[in-house]
């Protein structure tokens, strides 16, 4: 588990750049933290360091926001999914289990579906611009590239 502090936007934006820099494809991170910890806006700043040109927003009527890249990210925000059954019939998991990368907001509504190896972020909001990113892997040895920098 890694702890880092974020004391600004700009800090956010580095970091959300930094480690988007690094992804390779198949890639999953799970975004936790509260409505307002900054979870589009770290989703946001990874997409800008893997290079995705379109602007990322939160895909508040829609579960799965997809941009297209050199390696595509897929962006999941599930605080509307009502049942984790419906992740699957409605052929998400198709997008989750493919070469793309995944960020996940609300990764608890489907938690029997998540993929093995996978990279968790757990945003805490210290103040009004400051946040503690709690960083943990499933699978440290195959993520190594990108916790080294980190
Ligand atoms: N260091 C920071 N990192 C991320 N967001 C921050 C930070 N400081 C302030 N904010 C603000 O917090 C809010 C986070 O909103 P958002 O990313 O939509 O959160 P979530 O997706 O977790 O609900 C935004 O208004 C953003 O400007
Ligand atoms: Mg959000």
């Amino acid at each position: 588990m890694k702890k880092i502090t974020i004391n600004s936007i700009d800090e956010m934006k580095d970091f959300g750049n930094k480690i988007g820099n690094l992804f390779k494809g198949s890639e999953t991170i799970c975004l936790y933290g509260d409505l307002g910890a900054g979870k589009t806006h770290l989703t946001k700043f990874i997409g800008e360091g893997m290079g995705i040109r379109d602007y990322i927003t939160s895909p508040t009527f829609s579960i799965l926001n997809i941009y297209e890249g050199t390696i595509n990210l897929n962006h999941f925000d599930l605080y509307r999914l009502e049942n984790q059954g419906d992740f699957d019939d409605f052929g998400f998991d198709e997008y989750l289990f493919s070469e793309d990368v995944n960020i996940i907001e609300w990764p608890e509504r489907i938690r029997d579906y998540l993929p093995k190896d996978i990279i968790e972020i757990k945003i805490e909001k210290t103040s009004e611009n400051s946040r503690t990113l709690l960083i943990s892997t499933t699978n440290p040895e195959k993520f190594d590239y990108i916790l080294e920098m980190i």
